[in-house]
């Protein structure tokens, strides 16, 4: 019988997540399919039950659904406690296990450079859903500090008080300010979504170096203002679309339980660009 997997949010028309997905079990002549259910806030106990229901193999979580998810997991894998969210869910027989592949997912670009994040100083601009597992990555690589700014001071003051019960030191910073001290810190994430759509920059670049490693996970454009800015700054540059195919690939192998077709999914995602 075709398995069936899904991912579920609130918006989730513009996701890649089927694309990719669809791509590599048609690469590797899977018997299985992949499609897009958007569940508004609200109505995931209901909409998860009828999952269930027609025998889901598994499914993707994306925003607003990441946290609240986790209540109805019947096992929660180690990372994903961490995080305290979950994007991967699998079903064995109406039982549901979480997991968290954000988390290997932002690495994986970092390791792909052989970048050691041992000791280092980070700049962490934002502090929503995507801030948590950036946190709890850079928390596993043993970095020094992670400052944090954002918008929203109280929920920056959130993601600081994560990070230091991750055992990290960390604090909060102006968002205003961040620009100016940018050459301070060696790691320079945005996880707003500023710049999607090409709309804006978070921080002010002047003050990036040639020794600041800057990831952007907005991966829509390809080119935020952002890494062109930075770019231009001579800064090495950490894409979202790379953070967005690994955390996909690792979701295939929790499901699947083989290698995911790195070749395939790339093609997918960036002819999609
Ligand atoms: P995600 O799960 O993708 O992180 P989210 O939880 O909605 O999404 O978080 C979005 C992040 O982008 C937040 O840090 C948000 O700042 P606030 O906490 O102040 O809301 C940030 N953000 C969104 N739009 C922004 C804007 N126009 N200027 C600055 N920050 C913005």
């Amino acid at each position: 019988m075709t398995r069936t997997y899904a991912i579920i949010g609130d918006p989730i028309d513009h996701s890649l997540s089927p694309a990719l997905h669809n791509a590599s079990f048609a690469f590797l002549r899977l018997d299985c399919t992949y499609i897009a259910y958007r569940i508004p806030r609200g109505d995931l106990t209901a909409a998860i039950a009828d999952l269930k229901k027609i025998g889901i193999a598994g499914f993707n979580v994306t925003i607003p659904h990441k946290v609240d998810m986790m209540r109805l997991l019947d096992e929660i894998d180690e990372e994903c406690r961490k995080v305290g969210a979950t994007n991967t869910v699998v079903n064995t027989d109406g039982k549901l296990k979480g997991y968290n592949t954000d988390v290997c997912g932002f690495l994986d670009p970092i390791r792909k450079r052989n970048i050691d994040c041992t000791g280092t100083d980070v700049l962490l601009v934002g502090a929503g859903g995507a801030a948590r597992a950036i946190i709890a990555g850079f928390a596993n690589e043993k970095v020094r500090k992670i400052t944090i700014a954002n918008r929203t001071q109280q929920r920056a003051e959130e993601m600081v008080r994560f990070a230091k019960q991750l055992g990290v030191e960390s604090e909060y910073m102006d968002l205003a300010k961040a620009g100016d001290s940018a050459s301070s810190f060696r790691f320079i994430v945005n996880a707003t979504s500023v710049g999607l759509k090409g709309m804006g920059c978070p921080i002010s670049t002047r003050n990036i170096t040639r020794d600041s490693i800057v990831y952007d996970i907005v991966y829509m454009p390809v080119e935020t203002q952002l890494i062109q800015q930075a770019k231009e700054q001579g800064a090495t540059i950490i894409y979202g679309w790379e953070m967005l195919l690994a955390q996909a690939m690792r979701s295939f192998e929790i499901w699947i339980g083989k290698p995911a077709p790195y070749e395939a999914m790339k093609l997918t995602l960036l002819g999609r660009f």
